[in-house]
Formats: C-alpha cells, structure tokens, sequence
C-alpha cells in the first residue's frame, strides 16, 4: 500500500484537484485508492460524494472529523484491499505538523501555482519539508507539480527557474483547465472524462504516475531548465538563490533563514545543499 500526501499550506494551490484527479485515476486503472481528507473543509469527501455507484470506487476517510467513541487509529483504518491511500491536507498546516502529515509517506506532493505569492509559500513549504519534516532530498519522496500553468507566460519560465534552484523534481506540469472545475462539479477526474474532450489533461499525468510508481531513478530527476526559460535568463537555472524572476523569493526566504536558522546538524541531516535556493 503506498501513501501519497498532497501537501502545500499556501490555500487554493490545488491539492484536492490533485488528490481527487489522482483517486480517479489510480480507481479507473482498477486499484483501490483510499481519498483521506484532513480538511475540515470537506472538498474531497463532497467530490466522492457526488460519485455514482457506476463509477470505479474510490473510498474516503473524513480524517478531519475527530470521533470520540472511537481510537484515532480505529477511525483511520482502511480497508484491507486498499492499494493507496491519498492525503488531501487542509490549508493553512503548520510546520510543526509536518513530521506526523508526511512520517509514513512514500510520496509527498507539493502543487504550486505560477504567481510571485506562490511560489514564495512553495519555498517555504520546501524548507520546511526538509528541515521540520526531516525528509531528505536523496530520499525522493518529495515531487512538485506545477499547476495551473499557462505555458509562454513569464511567470511560467519564472516558476520552472525557481523550481530548478530547489533540486527537486517537477513531476508533472498541470495546465490550467477548465475541465478540472467541471470535474471536480461532476465528482469525476479529467481521466473520467472523454478523451476527446480531456486527452491533452490526461496526457499531462503520465510523468506523475510513473514518478509514483517507479523506483528512484524513474524520476525525472532535478528539472533541467526549460529552453524558454534558460534563453530568457541562461544565468540563473543553476545559481543558488536565484529563483523566480527578480529572484524575490530567495531573498525573502534567506531573511527567513535567518529568522529560525536551524542548527547545523538539522541542516546536515536534512541534506541541504548550497545549491537550495532557500538554504
Ligand atoms: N489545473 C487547474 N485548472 C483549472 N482550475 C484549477 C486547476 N487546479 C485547481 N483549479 C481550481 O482552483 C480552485 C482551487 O483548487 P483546489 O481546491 O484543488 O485547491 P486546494 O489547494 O485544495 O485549496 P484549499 O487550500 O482551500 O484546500 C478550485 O476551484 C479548482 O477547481
Ligand atoms: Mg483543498
């Protein structure tokens, strides 16, 4: 059983997109995903829902609701045919809750949209990641999907060049489409949908699944700058502390290094390098 947590406290990025997309997905390929909602906002729970008995079943866990007849751990069970098991987290998550959100995860996924507030609230979500969560980036258990993304804007090349500083890997770049609010209407994924009207979607999660399933060196690796973008600035894919154009971001983030610098070893163990922008 593999466990996914789609994490990033900035609100709105797309987690339950991404969560209930990947429910859909792993159920029409004839696995047994299990939806846990940690939002007490219910977006998850609302889209199964709405599903219909036709469709491949997803199960779902109103994590969020706290039952006091019961354990915690007797109300988070899964059933035992359970293949994944797929976090969707509220906003708006504390780092302090990092380590127990992501302790057995396989896989942690981060999806950030291309604007200047995001993309500071990913590298902060990031370095939390690394430096409360304790999960180190030779793990690869840490993968970014770019959302929303209107490919040719400058925000774009900015967000795939911030990205790149980080080393982690971009997974899957998700374009800004309509038919994910009417999915999400329908209590359906984009891969529910007819691929005449969705294949372009649907294509766009291939890196995704095969990033999940893969062993570490199915990964796509740390992002190599895209063409667009290292033409338009070829000096600042590689150079820590650089990300995004203006490189805003990074400076902020060493202010706030600087703010709650953890201790050496922390970092050591976190296995930062220079070349995190947010280190
Ligand atoms: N790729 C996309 N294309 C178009 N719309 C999208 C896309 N991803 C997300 N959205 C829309 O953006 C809005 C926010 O997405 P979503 O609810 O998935 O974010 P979230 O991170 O779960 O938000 P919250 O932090 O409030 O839980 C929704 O209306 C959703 O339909
Ligand atoms: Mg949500």
């Amino acid at each position: 059983m593999q466990r996914i947590v789609v994490l990033n406290p900035k609100g709105g990025s797309g987690k339950t997109t991404i969560a209930t997309n990947l429910a859909s997905y792993l159920a029409a390929h004839g696995h047994a995903p299990v939806l846990m909602d940690f939002d007490p906002q219910g977006s998850s729970l609302r889209w199964v829902k709405k599903r219909k008995p036709t469709q491949p079943a997803v199960q779902v866990i109103a994590a969020f609701e706290k039952d006091t007849r019961t354990t915690r751990a007797f109300q988070l069970r899964v059933p035992e045919e359970t293949t994944h098991v797929i976090v969707d987290t509220p906003a708006a998550l504390e780092a302090r809750q990092l380590p127990e959100m992501t302790r057995d995860a396989h896989k942690i996924l981060v999806p950030v949209l291309p604007s200047d507030i995001d993309i500071h609230a990913c590298s902060r979500c990031i370095r939390d990641l690394l430096l409360v969560g304790k999960i180190r980036r030779d793990e690869d258990r840490i993968g970014v999907i770019a959302n929303r993304i209107r490919r040719n804007t400058l925000i774009y090349q900015a967000l795939i060049r911030f990205l790149h500083t980080l080393g982690i890997p971009i997974v899957a770049t998700i374009r800004d489409s309509q038919n994910y609010v009417r999915a999400a209407e329908l209590g359906v994924g984009v891969h529910e949908m007819k691929s005449y009207v969705a294949h372009e979607d649907i294509e766009q999660w291939e890196p995704l699944v095969s990033w999940l399933a893969g062993p570490r060196d199915a990964a796509q690796g740390p992002p190599a700058a895209p063409p667009q973008a290292a033409a338009a600035a070829p000096a600042t894919a590689t150079a820590a502390g650089t990300a995004a154009a203006g490189s805003q971001p990074a400076a902020e983030d060493s202010a706030l290094q600087e703010a709650d610098k953890p201790a050496a070893a922390d970092e050591a163990r976190a296995g930062l390098t220079p070349a995190l922008a947010i280190a």
